[in-house]
């Protein structure tokens, strides 16, 4: 099975943003993984609309968003505008989750949930018909470069059976920490996207990187 890859721009030299997503453009990237941060739903602010819409005029993949932000549904619509394909917010920051996974769908993005490694999949049970894809994070958001949290690799075997005993087609992502190692039995228990940010942007190679990612079960 051929993992989705979706490098986190997060990651990138951003004073050359332009030919960071170019050099995705070439290679075996599916989607850019695009991590927006605002300060206060994490310790951290990454970039938003100006930005996002300068990586979206360059990019031939589509944009896969990631908002680590409190009230994520006062700006679901302008993220679609600025050029989001998958939208997905935290669990943890929705007090009215259902309404806004309808929200997101009603743009005509993909609707996904984030999921802290915290959060009990099972607290996804009554909305995981309705998902296009659920993001296990499997470090605290809000830094790249973290170190793994072994945990996740049970969270993914809950995942997974909740999703076949839902019915659901949702894809299972999972975005921190990942890098050539860990990825083979990730895979194996069921995820179908894979983050991976400093792995992919510190090599000396990216574009090697990436297509060793996506073979990794060659
Ligand atoms: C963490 C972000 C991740 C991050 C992944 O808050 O959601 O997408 O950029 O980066 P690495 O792969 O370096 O852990
Ligand atoms: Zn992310």
């Amino acid at each position: 099975m051929r993992p989705i890859i979706a490098p986190s721009v997060l990651a990138s030299d951003f004073a050359n943003l332009q030919s960071e997503v170019e050099m995705l453009n070439k290679s075996q990237a599916d989607w850019l993984h695009i991590d927006i941060m605002d300060g206060r739903f994490v310790p951290n602010i990454s970039f938003g609309f100006p930005v996002m819409e300068a990586i979206k005029k360059h990019a031939q993949k589509p944009m896969d968003v990631h908002l680590m932000i409190v009230e994520p549904e006062l700006y679901i619509e302008r993220f679609r505008d600025a050029g989001a394909d998958t939208i997905s917010v935290h669990i943890e920051a929705c007090n009215h989750l259902h309404r806004t996974i309808q929200q997101i769908k009603a743009t005509g993005a993909k609707a996904g949930v984030a999921v802290n490694p915290h959060t009990s999949v099972n607290l996804l049970e009554d909305v995981i018909p309705d998902l296009d894809l659920v993001c296990l994070m499997s470090v605290n958001p809000g830094f790249g470069g973290q170190k793994f949290i072994e945990n996740t690799y049970r969270k993914i075997e809950s995942l997974k059976n909740l999703i076949i005993a839902r019915n659901s087609s949702a894809l299972i992502e999972i975005d921190g920490g990942v890098n050539e190692q860990n990825a083979p039995l990730l895979l194996e228990k069921g995820a179908d996207v894979l983050v991976a940010g400093n792995f992919v942007f510190s090599a000396a190679d990216p574009i090697q990187t990436i297509t060793n990612l996506k073979n990794v079960l060659k």
